[in-house]
């Protein structure tokens, strides 16, 4: 018997549902999908043999809390270990916390930004005087560039902790790039599909929420390459993207790990002709039935 397969989402992404239409023709046989913001959501997952997840750690500030609960409950036990999960379980867990990732990554033996801080607002207010500026301020559970700054003095950090929204942020040194750029790479069941460099804002930040520019990167070095290879089977994200700063003291920094990736519809555009939800449903395909 074929194995059923259904994708969790929590929105109307275009991504979730040209991955839908891409993974139903490769496999030849519908693929359910599953709301998370739905009450009978985990009872629908329960159904299938295997999920994939597109549930993305910035579900909290899209409305989306259910789906993130939902999610959270999924990896941690109410969904039958007989189900598979892509990716595992555990990569979740990176998605919705940086510090977990940098931790993880830190006792992998790679190069993360030193951490400054960790907490909310009122916890870390009055320890900006300690920090090393310039640094960046950015929710743990964060994506999309959303309540993210970088502060240049302490006088800056205590103007962001004052508006800033009742949630865990991560203050992190910030890491000046070396060439001026930010790399970004997605990888499609372990393999590196797609290498861009993504331009830095005049605000410090690369985002394609910021207008960053891409372009095709086919010249990173290898062992840039070789730390997102690594930092991708350190965190179990088999399918996801990494954000990563060449330093000026030629360190790789592995800044940003996402178990879900996000493209929209102009991204095919953006990478060169390549479809990154057609490669993901080819390589889904042949992970769940053994065929192309
Ligand atoms: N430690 C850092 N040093 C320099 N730039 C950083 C650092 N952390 C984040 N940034 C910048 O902020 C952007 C958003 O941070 P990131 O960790 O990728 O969060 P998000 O989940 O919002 O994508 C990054 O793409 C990068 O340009
Ligand atoms: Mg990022």
């Amino acid at each position: 018997m074929a194995k059923r397969v259904g994708i969790l989402y929590e929105s109307d992404e275009w991504s979730d549902w040209k991955l839908h239409r891409e993974l139903e023709a490769a496999l030849g046989r519908p693929v359910a999908m599953i709301n998370m913001e739905a009450d009978n959501c985990l009872d629908a997952a329960a159904e299938c043999e295997v999920l994939v997840s597109c549930v993305f750690a910035s579900a909290v500030f899209r409305g989306h809390e259910h789906a993130a609960a939902s999610m959270n409950a999924l990896v941690h036990g109410a969904l039958p270990e007989s189900v598979e999960l892509i990716n595992p379980r555990r990569a979740h867990g990176f998605e919705v916390s940086k510090a977990a990732a940098a931790q993880a990554l830190e006792a992998a033996g790679l190069t993360v930004p030193p951490v400054l801080g960790l907490g909310r607002p009122e916890e870390l207010r009055g320890a900006e005087e300690r920090w090393r500026y310039p640094c960046v301020i950015k929710p743990d559970c964060g994506g999309r560039t959303t309540h993210t700054a970088v502060l240049h003095d302490a006088s800056q950090a205590v103007a962001f902790l004052e508006e800033a929204p009742d949630l865990r942020f991560i203050v992190e040194e910030f890491i000046p790039a070396r060439a001026g750029f930010m790399t970004r790479m997605e990888l499609v069941d372990g393999a590196l599909a797609l290498v861009v460099k993504r331009s830095i804002a005049p605000n410090g930040l690369s985002s394609y929420h910021e207008g960053s520019t891409y372009e095709l990167y086919p010249d990173c070095p290898e062992p840039v390459r070789e730390a997102v290879r690594a930092a991708a089977a350190a965190l179990d994200i088999q399918f996801g993207s990494f954000d990563v700063i060449e330093g000026a003291d030629g360190r790789t920094y592995l800044i940003d790990a996402n178990s879900v990736s996000n493209v929209s519809e102009d991204c095919t555009e953006l990478f060169g002709g390549l479809d990154l939800m057609g490669c993901y449903a080819e390589a889904l395909a042949r992970r769940i039935d053994g065929k192309a």
